[in-house]
């Protein structure tokens, strides 16, 4: 077994004789026709003979050396082909030439033409097979590299879902690294190992020397280890190709050390600075989410409007120095519908508003439910019904509600439900019972909702 593999690591040495010797030939068959010399005769007959016994003898090597596995396999396909068949050619150009074959004078330059042509094809799968596909262009000049990428990518089984929260952490960051660097030893059809790396019940089943993979535990996990040994070591994988990237092995010490779920998305457990840094500088996808008032932009509002609002009683502050946005709190108490109403006058600015314990109605939050950019809203201690806060639902960038402290019931959570952006609920003392509260928690795993449960079980 091992005495194939030594010989077949000398193919790459012996092509070059082939190559070599089959273009002498073409070469000195153009010049004699050329010069209707045919002083080349012996010479010709001597390169092509030279050329086939080279040529079988890479054959052989070269299939010596593919028994190895670890290929690509369309990639080996054409390439151990294409050579076989350049092989065949000159043996046939050389029988030809000898005279040992019967054939028209036109016979001989048309197949040493297609040798040639063959042997640049064969000699380009070889590259491909050892290099990589990305080697010849690697530094090629920017306008070539442009030409090819429209065609081909280095990554272009790694497509990522545009929004972070549909990254699945297996199917999108760890099967690639292992589809790319592992599966072409590790299938159906070669097991080496004993190990198939192609579905989560391979995997989990393991190899021939057991599970690969330990929940938890990347450095009791083959999987892993492999990967980190001293390129040297018989036991690194892969073998052969590129290894695993710096990225790709923390990436996959990650998935193992979080429990190596097959079904898992990225953002449903917080992510180590580091792997948030590699995600952003590897992949391009940014997993922290900016706070809603970060992303849109509005016009400043007039001083007139603000003047108004403080007219009725209202104080009001920008949010930051970057933006437009105003934070406004209620001053004056028990005001009148026509106090709230002037909170149109900005209702594009406002995403913050305190209206907390000011004697609130239902009746007035219709005006609040026409504010289109607010995002935190505090209307506790206040005298609103399940009917008010049906006016909120039209809210769809609210990611805080405060209602502590009114009159609502489980009936409020039904709109509350409809609030998609919402990410903190404030219902503590309140009709809202503990079963209501958690039937929402399963409907909406991200929102924290606050409900002072275990305070009131203790008084
Ligand atoms: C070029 C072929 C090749 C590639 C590519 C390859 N392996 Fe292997 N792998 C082998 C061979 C051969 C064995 C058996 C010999 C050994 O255990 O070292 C093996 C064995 C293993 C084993 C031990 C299984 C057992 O229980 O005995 C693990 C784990 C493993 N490979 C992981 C990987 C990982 C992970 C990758 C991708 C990063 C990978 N291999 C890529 C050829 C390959």
């Amino acid at each position: 077994m091992n005495i194939e593999i030594f010989l077949g690591r000398f193919h790459p040495l012996i092509v070059h004789l082939p190559i070599g010797f089959v273009l002498l030939a073409f070469l000195m068959m153009l010049w004699a026709k050329r010069s209707k010399s045919t002083s080349f005769h012996q010479a010709i007959s001597f390169s092509l003979l030279l050329g086939a016994a080279s040529a079988l003898g890479s054959v052989i090597l070269g299939w010596l050396l593919a028994s190895d596995g670890g290929y690509d396999d369309s990639t080996l396909f054409w390439h151990r082909w294409l050579g076989i068949g350049v092989a065949l050619l000159t043996i046939f150009a050389w029988l030809v030439n000898a005279g040992k074959i019967k054939a028209s004078q036109r016979v001989l330059p048309a197949t040493l033409w297609v040798s040639v042509i063959l042997i640049g094809l064969t000699g380009h799968f070889g590259g491909v097979l050892t290099h990589g596909s990305t080697y010849l262009v690697q530094y090629a000049p920017g306008f070539i590299q442009k030409m090819l990428s429209e065609n081909a990518t280095a990554n272009e089984d790694i497509s990522l879902p545009s929004q972070p929260d549909s990254i699945a952490v297996y199917q999108h960051l760890i099967a690639p690294i292992i589809n790319n660097k592992c599966v072409a030893c590790h299938n159906e059809s070669k097991k080496k190992g004993g190990l198939i790396l192609t579905s989560q019940e391979d995997i989990l089943n393991g190899g021939e020397q057991g599970e690969v993979v330990m929940a938890g535990d990347p450095y009791e996990s083959g999987l892993f280890q492999r990967v980190v040994l001293p390129q040297t070591s018989k036991k690194f994988m892969p073998p052969k190709g590129e290894p695993l990237t710096y990225s790709e092995i923390k990436l996959l010490e990650w998935w193992i050390s979080g429990g190596a779920s097959f079904d898992e998305k990225l953002l449903d457990k917080p992510l180590p600075k580091e792997i948030e840094t590699l995600l952003l500088k590897d992949f391009h996808v940014s997993v922290t989410v900016k706070p809603y008032y970060e992303r849109v932009a509005v016009e400043p509002a007039s001083a007139e409007s603000i003047d108004k609002l403080t007219a009725v009683g209202f104080s009001t502050k920008p949010l930051s120095a970057d933006n437009n946005f105003l934070q406004v709190e209620l001053t004056a108490d028990s005001p009148t519908f026509q106090q709230i109403e002037a909170l149109l006058e900005v209702s594009e600015q406002i995403t913050w508003l305190n209206l907390g314990g000011k004697g609130i109605t239902d009746a007035m939050l219709p005006v609040i439910g026409k504010l289109p950019n607010l995002t935190k809203l505090s209307i506790e201690q206040n005298e609103i019904t399940d009917e008010g806060v049906q006016e909120l639902r039209k809210l769809a960038h609210l990611q805080y509600l405060n209602l502590y402290g009114t009159k609502i019931s489980d009936k409020a959570l039904e709109s509350i439900k409809e609030i998609n952006s919402l990410n903190s609920l404030y219902v503590w003392q309140t009709d809202v019972s503990q079963e209501a509260i958690e039937a929402l928690n399963e409907d909406r795993p991200n929102l924290t909702i606050d409900s002072g449960f275990q305070f009131e079980n203790v008084n």
